[in-house]
């Protein structure tokens, strides 16, 4: 089938390639964009490593295709850092308090949580289970995962009430 020019905005950026109709959205970012970030777990919408964030809201990227994704807004692991180049808040959390081993999960689990924290900036630890319910670790049982979503969620609180 005949290629068809896609465009959209990737983290902050606005990009455009090529690819067939049926090209599922995660392999559009890795493979098209280059932007290999965002995992493979599944193929099958279970495992949440492909999670992305599009227009405000987190999704599993192999679920859909690219084309569907036309003129969106995404933003992947690779678009989480500050401005200058430093740890995004909820990067930080997962490395300084062990919310990663092997890590293949990571990314989504942080687009993911970084929605979560924009739907509601002081979820508890209940909430945040059930908010991030979408995404599998088999490594970490959890617990630090869980652990670094609170203390990045403290961390961005206390920026934001500096800031205002
Ligand atoms: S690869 Fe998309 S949910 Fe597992
Ligand atoms: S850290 Fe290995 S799957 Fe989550």
């Amino acid at each position: 089938m005949a290629n068809v020019d896609i465009k959209m905005t990737v983290n902050g950026a606005e990009v455009e390639a090529s690819a067939e109709p049926r090209t599922l959205l995660i392999h559009f970012l890795r493979e098209q964009l280059g932007l290999t970030g965002p995992h493979i777990g599944c193929d099958t919408s279970h495992c949440g490593a492909c999670t992305v964030d599009i227009n405000g809201k987190s999704v599993k990227s192999c679920t859909m295709f690219a084309v569907q994704a036309a003129g969106s807004d995404i933003l992947t692991i690779e678009g989480m850092a500050n401005a200058d180049g430093s740890l995004h808040a909820l990067q930080d959390a997962f490395r300084e308090h062990h919310g990663l081993q092997c890590g293949f999960c990571t990314p989504g689990m942080i687009v993911r949580a970084h929605r979560l924290l924009q739907e509601n900036p002081n979820p508890s630890d209940e909430e945040i289970r059930y908010g991030i319910a979408g995404n599998i670790c088999r490594c970490t049982g959890y617990q630090n995962i869980v652990k670094a979503i609170r203390v990045a969620a403290e961390q961005l609180n206390a920026s934001q009430e500096a800031a205002e």
